[in-house]
């Protein structure tokens, strides 16, 4: 007879913590549902140090933002005429540079991402790397083909250097750093010029306070340098070798 009081208690006990834990329930439903609606948002790589913009609500409209200001025809004019020169010679710099540092040569087979006219295309033929060639959203012939960088139409292990300075305006960077990787052979080293000191143009869809977010996207990569440099507004260069196993 003892038995049935504390028998009698079980189903108290049990209703009783079921109830407790309801609040603890809601909440991980609440977690899981930002989380799942906002990858990009809250994953690790994007939580410390590098922030996507919020604003575009589509992919289409962070298109057409991009495009906006690349087919401008009274900038496209400056690019072509003012700018040309300007450009190419820092840019030819950049690359002798990393040419003394035999990160690139003239047998490199090179790829510039989100070239625009071409000029940084231009400046690795002047250094002597004859097979470079341009990607952008807008073509700009003979230069750069049209190609979007988180979608590159290229195949697999094609280049043995990719250099960029627009990392910046990638909505997706685990894309736009996947997608150099998957195009370049293994041993192939990425260069990007970015800006960790100052905010990017409004242009931008997202911003990097520091390389360390870099450094965990180019997970098939080692880190080489990371240098200061005076590159049109961008401070930092960060160069990755790929690894040649996985
Ligand atoms: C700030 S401009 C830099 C142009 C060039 N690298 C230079 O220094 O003169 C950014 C370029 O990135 C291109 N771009 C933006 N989003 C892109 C995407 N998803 N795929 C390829 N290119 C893109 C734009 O069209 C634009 O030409
Ligand atoms: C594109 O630029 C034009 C003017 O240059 C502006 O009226 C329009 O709102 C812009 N569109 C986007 C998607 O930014
Ligand atoms: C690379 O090309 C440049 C420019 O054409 C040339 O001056 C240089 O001698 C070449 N270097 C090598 C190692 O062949």
């Amino acid at each position: 007879m003892k038995e049935t009081s504390s028998i009698a208690f079980v189903p108290i006990y049990f209703l009783l913590t079921l109830l407790l834990s309801i609040p603890f329930l809601l909440f991980l439903s609440y977690c899981s549902s930002i989380t799942t609606k906002n990858p990009e948002r809250f994953s690790s790589e994007t939580s410390l140090g590098l922030k996507i913009r919020p604003g575009y609500k589509t992919y289409e409209s962070y298109i057409q933002r991009q495009l906006n200001k690349t087919l401008n025809l009274k900038l496209r004019e400056i690019w072509r005429t003012r700018d040309w020169d300007r450009k190419i010679q820092v840019f030819t710099r950049f690359f002798g540079e990393l040419k003394q540092k035999k990160l690139l040569s003239n047998d490199s087979k090179a790829l510039s991402i989100g070239a625009r006219m071409g000029q940084e295309v231009e400046a690795l033929k002047r250094v002597g790397v004859s097979d470079s060639i341009g990607m952008d959203l807008v073509p700009s012939p003979p230069l750069v083909v049209e190609g979007d960088f988180h979608n590159q139409p290229f195949e697999d292990g094609t280049f043995d250097f990719e250099f960029s300075n627009v990392f910046d305006h990638a909505l997706y960077p685990e894309k736009f750093v996947g997608e150099i990787e998957r195009t370049m052979k293994p041993g192939g080293v990425c260069v990007l010029h970015v800006s960790v000191n100052k905010r990017a143009d409004k242009y931008s869809a997202n911003d990097l306070y520091s390389v360390e977010p870099l450094k965990k996207l180019f997970k098939r990569s080692n880190l080489v340098h990371v240098r200061t440099v005076d590159g049109f507004g961008l401070d930092t260069e960060v160069a990755f070798r790929k690894k040649k196993a996985i």
